[in-house]
């Protein structure tokens, strides 16, 4: 492999192309922006058929582990009809192929970089870094923005499963690029299954769905049209669930388990059915919640994950229910935005198992719910803003940690440790979604606030409002350096991301370091 993924960073022509230079790195709005398919020529929402992505198979496995290999490759896809979108996929889909994790199985994946070196439109080089984004990974399989893979280069990641079941994601975090690797489409979803919640009969199979929600624009020629808009975010005119335009779903006059993964750069949502029924959710960012909430109305930002249960028993067949958006503020809004989905009722028979009332208990002993704001050991203070141009936590950027050869850390939680911090968002214009890896965490209030009922469940990821604080309570197990940042990725790539090093007597494995498990030899790449 010649160079090591650390070197890289130093090594002159490489090292250009990373810092600095936002010019390089994407289209200005204004002019990039005149060959924009015109409203009138996009798909006519609900015209296109519902999919799912397939299920990720294993090339092997053994009485341990699940051995994994997804390439990432350019490809043609076909998401407006008619035209050829130049995307980036994990074995030729986008979103990725879902894994189905069973608790406490280890997955092997060996993550292959074969793009091209320099991506179609945006011109930069598409480095790679993959990251499990709920999992609490060691720091080297955790996806650490600068233990990147060039095009050319693999890596294989390791992933114990060893928490409760949850719906989680996996996708692109190479530092600077990671909101144009995800919007060419590096995403994909990840559950983790377990025994005893199938038990709660909750619904399965073909009532078990997902739905990964993104937003693009496009070009006139069908490639994906990207926009910084002063880092302010990307806003796409075109709601894409799975990959397709408002597509449409058939559903059978029973219970469906919606796992709902908002997955856009920048667009938050207020999701709601046109027909103002409730619906029931199950299932938070780190899994079950203790006792499942009935709304009518979710908001949700990038990388969040709700669960629901839709009972689609009371429509007559027939009847379409719209999955619509009440746009939340300082998001751009156009002609359809307002709509994400249709569910189509359909008189079919349905095998009637798993479709008893969800029990009115779910995890009712979850340790991080379980969490008391006595039992922390710190308070911290993270003041969100931004200064020319940069997004910045506490006045620091990632470019900061770059340059501290990623010594520069934010707080430095001991194992075991509980802890509040607070994240203070002192700017009207803008709202971020703010991440912390590693932990689940407990929300404890929303500007002196309770919470919304429907993030009262374990979460990595918390809207932050306007001119809110939110206070959260974790702990922290685990030994090294993990990320903390905005999730809406234009904000993260500049610069809005930190790290945090939790202290570890034990050991603290260097985010650098090289896997000592990988695919057995002689698996081809
Ligand atoms: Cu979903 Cu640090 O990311
Ligand atoms: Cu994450
Ligand atoms: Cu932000």
């Amino acid at each position: 492999m010649g160079i090591s993924r650390r070197d890289a960073l130093k090594t002159g022509a490489f090292a250009a192309a990373a810092v600095g230079t936002p010019l390089g790195r994407a289209l200005a709005g204004g002019p990039a922006t005149m060959n924009r398919i015109a409203s009138s020529g996009l798909p006519t929402p609900f015209s296109v058929p519902f999919v799912q992505p397939p299920v990720a198979v294993p090339v092997r496995t053994d009485a341990t582990t699940d051995y994994y290999r997804v390439r990432m490759n350019q490809q043609l896809a076909t998401i407006l009809p008619g035209l050829k979108t130049p995307v980036f996929a994990y074995n030729g889909t986008v979103p990725g192929p879902t894994f189905r994790v069973r608790r406490g199985r280890r997955v092997v994946g060996r993550f292959v970089n074969q793009l091209p070196s320099v991506h179609p439109t945006l011109k930069y080089t598409p480095w790679t870094s993959v990251h499990l984004h709920g999992a609490a990974s060691l720091p080297q399989y955790d996806g650490y923005a600068n233990d990147i893979s060039l095009p050319g280069q693999y890596k294989d990641y390791v992933y114990e499963n060893r928490q409760t079941a949850r719906s989680i994601w996996y996708h692109d975090h190479g530092f600077h690029h990671t909101a144009e690797n995800v919007y060419s489409g590096l995403l994909g979803s990840y559950h983790i299954i377990d025994p005893a919640e199938n038990a709660l009969g909750l619904p399965q199979g073909e009532f078990d769905v997902q739905l990964t929600i993104g937003d693009a624009m496009f070009n006139k020629d069908g490639s994906l049209l990207f926009t910084l808009d002063d880092h302010k975010g990307m806003w796409g005119d075109v709601i894409l669930v799975n990959g397709r335009p408002w597509p449409v779903m058939k559903v059978k006059r029973r219970k469906y388990r919606f796992r709902l993964l908002t997955a856009t750069v920048s667009r938050s949502f207020e999701y709601f059915l046109d027909t103002g029924d409730p619906f029931t959710v199950v299932s938070t960012d780190g899994g079950l919640v203790p006792t499942p909430i009935t709304t009518t109305s979710l908001r949700h930002a990038s990388a969040e994950r709700t669960d629901i249960v839709i009972d689609f028993a009371r429509f007559s067949p027939g009847q379409r229910v719209v999955l619509r958006n009440r746009s939340p503020k300082n998001n751009r809004d156009f002609d359809d935005t307002d709509r994400v989905m249709a569910f189509d009722v359909v008189d079919e028979a349905f095998d009637p198992s798993n479709n008893g009332p969800v029990p009115t208990r779910l995890a009712p002993s979850s340790p991080t719910m379980a969490l008391q704001p006595s039992q922390a050991v710190t308070t911290r203070r993270f003041e969100l803003g931004r200064r020319r141009g940069q997004w910045m936590i506490n006045r620091r950027t990632w470019e900061d940690v770059i340059q501290s050869d990623f010594e520069l850390v934010e707080a430095t939680p001991r194992n075991g440790d509980v802890e509040i911090w607070e994240l203070e968002n002192k700017g009207g214009g803008w709202f971020h979604p703010m991440h912390i890896h590693l932990v689940d965490f407990r929300i404890l209030s929303r500007d002196g606030k309770e919470p919304y009922p429907y993030e009262m469940g374990p979460k990595d990821v918390v809207y932050v409002a306007e001119n809110e604080v939110i206070r959260v309570i974790m702990r922290f197990e685990g030994a090294g350096k993990y990320m903390f940042h905005c999730h809406n990725v234009i904000h993260e790539d500049h610069d809005m991301m930190v790290q945090f090093r939790v202290v570890n007597p034990a050991g603290e494995p260097d985010p650098f370091s090289v896997p000592a498990i990988t695919l057995p030899e002689r698996t081809s790449l």
